[in-house]
Order: C-alpha cells, then sequence, then structure tokens
C-alpha cells in the first residue's frame, strides 16, 4: 500500500524494465500481458520514459493484451487497440508483429477459433512472465465477470450490467457500451508467471477487500488470484481503505 499512486506506476514499471533487460542480456524475449483502462496509465507513461530518456528497449518485448470489446473497431475512441497506440505503443520501439490485442472486427462464428489461436500463441511464446490488472467493481479481472471459473480460457463474454455502467462515460451513455467482449480467461492469468494487480481510490476498495480477504469463489473471479503462488497487489490508501 502507498499513499502516492506514481510511487506504484513507477515501481511497477521497474519491475517490467528489469525483467525485459535480464532477459534482454539472456537474448530472450520477455512477455508481457497487459490491461487497458485508467489504472495501467501510469505504469504505461513510465515504460515511455524509461524508452526515451534512458533507453530501454523493447525490441525483445512480445505483448498480449486481456481483452478487447466485441464489436469494436480498432480505431474507434474507446478501442483498446487504440488505447495501447495512445499509451504505449506508439511511444517505443516494440515490433507490430508482436503485439497482441484480441480483435474485436471478427464474425461472431470466427471468434472460438480465434480464442484457441490467442491462447497457442501464447502458448508459442512460452508463456507470460508479467501479467498486469486492474480490477473492476465486479471483481473481474479482464473481463472475466462473475460466473467465470478458475480454468476458463480466451472466450467471447457478456459484460456485467456494472461494468457497461462504470464505461459508460467513454461511450456517452450505457446504451452505447458493447455487450460483449473477448477476453483472456481466469485460466490464462493464473497461467502467468508473475501476476501484478493494481487498484486505485475509493471506488475500488470494497472489491479490493473482497478480492484480496473473501472467500474464492466464481462470484468474484479476481478472488482466484489468491491460488497464484507469485502475484501482488499494489493499492493506494484510498483503495485498501476496508482491508481488515
Ligand atoms: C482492462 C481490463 C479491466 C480493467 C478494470 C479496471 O483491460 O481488463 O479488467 O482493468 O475494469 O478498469 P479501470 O482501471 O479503468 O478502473
Amino acid at each position: 500500500v502507498a499513499s502516492n499512486p506514481s510511487q506504484i506506476s513507477k515501481e511497477v514499471a521497474d519491475r517490467i524494465a528489469e525483467l525485459i533487460t535480464e532477459r534482454a542480456a539472456e537474448g530472450k524475449q520477455a512477455v508481457l500481458g497487459l490491461a487497458t483502462g485508467s489504472t495501467p496509465v501510469g505504469v504505461y507513461s513510465e515504460l515511455v520514459r524509461l524508452h526515451r530518456d534512458e533507453g530501454l528497449s523493447f525490441q525483445n518485448v512480445v505483448t498480449f493484451n486481456l481483452d478487447e470489446y466485441f464489436p469494436m473497431l480498432p480505431d474507434e475512441l474507446q478501442s483498446y487497440v487504440r488505447f495501447m497506440r495512445e499509451h504505449l505503443f506508439d511511444h517505443i520501439d516494440i515490433d507490430p508483429a508482436n503485439v497482441h490485442i484480441p480483435d474485436g472486427t471478427l464474425a461472431v462464428e470466427q471468434v472460438p477459433d480465434y480464442c484457441r489461436q490467442y491462447e497457442l500463441k501464447i502458448e508459442e511464446a512460452g508463456g507470460i512472465d508479467i501479467q498486469l490488472l486492474g480490477i473492476g467493481r465486479t471483481g473481474h479481472i479482464g473481463f472475466n465477470e462473475p460466473g467465470s471459473g478458475r480454468s476458463t480460457l480466451t472466450r467471447l463474454i457478456t459484460l456485467d450490467r456494472v461494468t457497461r455502467v462504470d464505461a459508460a462515460s467513454d461511450f456517452f451513455g450505457a446504451e452505447h457500451v458493447p455487450r460483449r467482449a473477448i477476453t483472456m480467461g481466469v485460466g490464462t492469468v493464473l497461467g502467468a508467471r508473475e501476476v501484478i494487480m493494481i487498484a486505485f481510490g475509493e471506488g475500488k476498495s470494497q472489491i479490493v477487500a473482497k478480492a484480496i480477504e473473501g472467500p474464492i469463489t466464481p462470484a468474484i473471479p479476481a478472488t482466484f488470484l489468491q491460488e497464484h503462488p507469485n502475484a501482488r497487489v499494489y493499492l493506494d490508501e484510498a483503495a485498501a481503505a476496508a482491508l481488515t
């Protein structure tokens, strides 16, 4: 728990930079699982700064984003492809061929096969080294809404009403928020060798307490992180307020 969110963003960015540098020294790739939303923005701006001012290279980095709305065109305002370009990819030296973000433009019948391929690509890359996560007020990680079991994999899901309300301002009204999304599963996330979850603000305090201290249940998918051997949660004081 830290009083200053930017302290947390810096610490997390430093850990990611350390992995990238270690792997580069071994001539290996670093595989990152990435999140969107307001929470990781500071981590990405710090990674951009490390690239610009301190020579951190992303040439050996492979990324897999957690999720994308469905349907969604990559250039739309709310697209996670656009988000990642604006906050990270346009400002670093990553090879575009190494970037993976679920495709919101597919026909619905193409999605199951696409999702299997997404899992295969993660496997072929050697698995995820560090998975970055936020948490939604429903207890979702990625878009694994309540009801998502521990062995779920990448798939098309229906967004929870609360999640759509929380996204309403981005879409100029809850009625414009897509009803579905493609997301990595809980099992995909648990497969990462290291998990870093971040939450900021009072609005997250209740769900954070349940996720960390409550019983493990698919009703709150973030509770499955309690079973991960190498998961850390970074909270500002407001998000930590309901912990006992
Ligand atoms: C985003 C994602 C979501 C968000 C969560 C918190 O890729 O997978 O689980 O991390 O909804 O969103 P923010 O950070 O906007 O509060």
